[in-house]
């Protein structure tokens, strides 16, 4: 299928690895032209390569997404280097994990600025020309926790439920305007924010036998339903929330 997005320039954060570099990969494949931005230069620079591999267009840019300034650094050498976008994926890593009581006030904010703010920065300014040009996806990597908080995972499933709740509200803003905003919910997905999550590999058979698919997520999985988000097929989905976890989440909702 065509999914019409060819030509196309997409911002992807968090790029250099796991589901971001996935969804990049999947972009890249549809002929998008893709900024890919994360902190670690040297990582981001030998993902970029990757995905330039067979003569794609791709810029490397390194920010850190929880920093309002490197964000603004960001999106204005992005306008520099490839001018408007028309696809924005905001994803970065989760905040680290603790029980409620373990975490202080500076904990807690730097998950605001890493999770939520991150996701509200980069889409507030990418939304206006979006709007001026009719035409605009946004799509934000949250959780499964959205539907079904995750042990320990605090402020993730906070922030997650705060970022789906933004996005919901920025979709019916945007609406008629060409714009989409959706989210892609993972599930367990094995990339190396799982890997520092669960090293035991007892945990990890545990996790394994609780999802219904009997397995964890390939990146690529979750990068297909982002895509499909990205779509022009995919025009009438807004503030949605698309679960991608094996069947872990058994609300029927
Ligand atoms: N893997 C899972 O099972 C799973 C399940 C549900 C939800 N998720 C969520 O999905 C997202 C992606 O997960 P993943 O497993 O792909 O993680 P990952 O493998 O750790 O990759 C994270 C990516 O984000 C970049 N990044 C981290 N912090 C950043 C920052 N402050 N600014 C810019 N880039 C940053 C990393 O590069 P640098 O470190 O170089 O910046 C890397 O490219 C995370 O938010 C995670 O919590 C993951």
């Amino acid at each position: 299928m065509d999914l019409q997005i060819a030509g196309k320039t997409a911002l992807v954060t968090g790029a250099s690895k796991g589901i971001g570099f996935a969804i990049a990969e999947a972009l890249v494949n549809e002929g998008v032209r893709v900024v890919a931005a994360a902190r670690d230069h040297a990582a981001l620079d030998a993902a970029a390569a990757r995905l330039g591999a067979q003569g794609a267009e791709v810029v490397a840019l390194s920010a850190d997404v929880s920093d309002p300034i490197e964000i603004r650094r960001l999106l204005d050498a992005t306008r520099e280097r490839v001018g408007q976008l028309d696809i924005l994926i905001a994803n970065a890593g989760g905040p680290p994990a603790g029980p409620p009581s373990s975490l202080d006030d500076a904990a807690w904010a730097r998950a605001v600025e890493l999770t939520l703010m991150s996701a509200v920065r980069l889409a507030r300014a990418v939304v206006p020309g979006m709007r001026e040009r009719g035409w605009g996806r946004i799509v934000n990597v949250t959780s499964l926790s959205v539907k079904q908080p995750i042990g320990d995972l605090t402020l993730s499933n906070a922030m997650r439920s705060a970022v789906t709740a933004f996005a919901r509200t920025l979709a019916s803003e945007v609406a008629a305007h060409g714009v989409t905003v959706n989210n892609v919910a993972p599930g367990y997905t094995a990339t190396e924010r799982l890997e520092q999550l669960f090293a035991d590999d007892y945990a990890k058979a545990r996790l394994v036998a609780s999802i219904p698919v009997k397995r964890f997520a390939h990146a690529h999985e979750i990068a297909a339903a982002a895509l499909y988000l990205c779509s022009e097929q995919a025009a009438y989905v807004t503030g949605q929330t698309l679960l991608v976890d094996g069947g872990m989440v058994a609300s029927t909702y």
